[in-house]
């Protein structure tokens, strides 16, 4: 029997890496410019905390979770990063420790969705969390922020969608004007929609159901009912991505698929690149509710997670070349000892060399150097040890030459460096401490 990977979760072999960890270089960059820092939680919580947070008539909760129950606990893989993140807020009493927490997170995240291209059930969110900003600078900032990181990273045909949805009060004067607006036309709506309408009206407006988005098209704009203060945050907003001259436009209907949203929704999508009709990069918004609702105290959230699959089928696809590198070819066991210590001396100085531990002739192994893409390729023999030197092929040159052995490793790194400067980008240890 030969063994496939999980429907919906992708392996991501060593030649695609370099894009990925461009993308969170990029992405972490932009974060610590915006004064996040960096939060890692469990991949597994207690079911119940996202049941309370992202709500139990949710797609998410009602059918998408991965949930294992061992003996009397019920445990879920994370299915997205918001309710871990406030878990740890409250369960750490952040609040008391800093007004303000900005924090950001990059990980898998699990939801069994139906796949399809830029959708998985497992997939790679980057995500941005604020705690003890009521706004509406901060939502600002976020979104332009989000705008700046995919301009950067050559995304472009970029849409930013916002709305407000209000807070408590604003939400149930709007959830009883939508059942007015609904009952009449119960019969026309799916039978999921009708199974919700008492419960959950709001989502219908979210339903990708033709009968329901038919019923949806005439329905009141939760936007034209908010109450002063929701008002007043959303014209903050708005002013403030005025000023910032972030393009967007007003998106009435937009809801997304998560409960704890409060004012505040946004999307980033883009029409560019291989994404298709999965092409929501990024979507966020403010949940100034959750905290309390996990038992802290009543401080206000905002934050936003975009999926890296997606922004890489949106991303351009950039060559870059390989780093050069030095291949090292010892003819005979007391030429490999010694090849080991010098690739670990040029390793030391930062770049990058392999050792054939394969044996056999010179000539099998410098066809196995020009193979791997090598740009250098020491030659260790026993008689240049016996002498003290090394040979040294430029295999891009074809050139050749003697160098003692004391000094090789250092003359193989100036060489690296001087036929690409990146090359001694590869040092695996960072040792501006030492
Ligand atoms: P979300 O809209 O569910 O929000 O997901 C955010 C982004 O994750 C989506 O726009 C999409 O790019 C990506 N994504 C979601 N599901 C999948 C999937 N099955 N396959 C591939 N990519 C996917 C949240 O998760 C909220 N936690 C965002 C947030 C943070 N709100 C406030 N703070």
């Amino acid at each position: 029997m030969q063994f496939r990977a999980v429907k919906g979760m992708n392996d991501i072999l060593p030649d695609e890496v370099g894009r990925w960890q461009r993308l969170e270089q990029s992405f972490r960059r932009s974060a610590e410019l915006y004064g996040f820092q960096e939060l890692r939680t469990p991949l597994l919580e207690n079911t119940e905390l996202f049941v309370r947070s992202i709500g139990e008539t949710t797609d998410v909760v009602e059918k998408e979770m991965y949930t294992l129950e061992r003996g009397k606990e019920s445990l879920t893989l994370r299915p997205e990063g918001t309710a871990s993140a406030a878990r740890a807020y409250v369960e750490h009493s952040v609040h008391a420790k800093e007004p303000v927490s900005r924090w950001y997170y990059l990980g898998a995240m699990f939801r069994a969705e139906r796949p399809q291209r830029g959708r998985y059930r497992q997939f790679y969110q980057a995500g941005c969390e604020i705690f003890g900003d009521p706004g509406p600078a901060a939502d600002a900032e976020l979104i332009d922020m989000l705008v700046g990181l995919f301009t950067d990273l050559g995304i472009g045909e970029l849409e930013v969608a916002v709305n407000s949805i209000g807070g408590a009060e604003t939400r149930a004067r709007y959830r009883a004007a939508l059942l007015d607006y609904f009952r009449p036309q119960q019969g026309a709506l799916s039978e999921h929609a009708q199974a919700r309408l008492d419960s959950n009206p709001l989502r219908i407006l979210d339903s990708k159901d033709p009968r329901d988005k038919a019923a949806s098209a005439g329905a009141p704009a939760l936007i034209d009912q908010l109450s002063d203060e929701d008002r007043a945050h959303w014209d903050g907003l708005r002013r403030a991505l005025d000023a910032l001259e972030t393009p967007y436009k007003v998106e009435a209907g937009l809801v997304r698929g998560l409960d704890y949203y409060t004012r505040t929704l946004f999307e980033v999508r883009s029409n560019q690149g291989e994404l298709g009709t999965q092409n929501t990069l990024a979507g966020g918004g403010r949940y100034d509710g959750m905290i309390q609702s996990l038992g802290g105290p009543d401080v206000p959230a905002i934050g936003f997670a975009m999926g890296l699959e997606r922004i890489l089928l949106a991303m351009p696809k950039r060559e870059t070349a390989p780093l050069p590198f030095c291949f090292i070819a010892p003819i005979g066991e007391g030429a490999l000892l010694d090849a080991l210590k010098l690739a670990r001396d040029i390793r030391r100085l930062g770049c990058r060399s392999d050792v054939d531990g394969r044996g056999g002739s010179l000539k099998g192994m410098l066809r196995r150097a020009d193979a791997c893409g090598a740009r250098l390729c020491v030659v260790l023999g026993e008689s240049e040890l016996a002498r003290g030197v090394v040979q040294l092929k430029d295999l891009a040159e074809r050139s050749q030459h003697e160098l003692p052995r004391d000094s090789a490793a250092a003359m193989v790194v100036e060489r690296l460096r001087a036929v690409d400067p990146r090359a001694e980008r590869v040092a695996a240890v960072d040792r501006s401490d030492a």
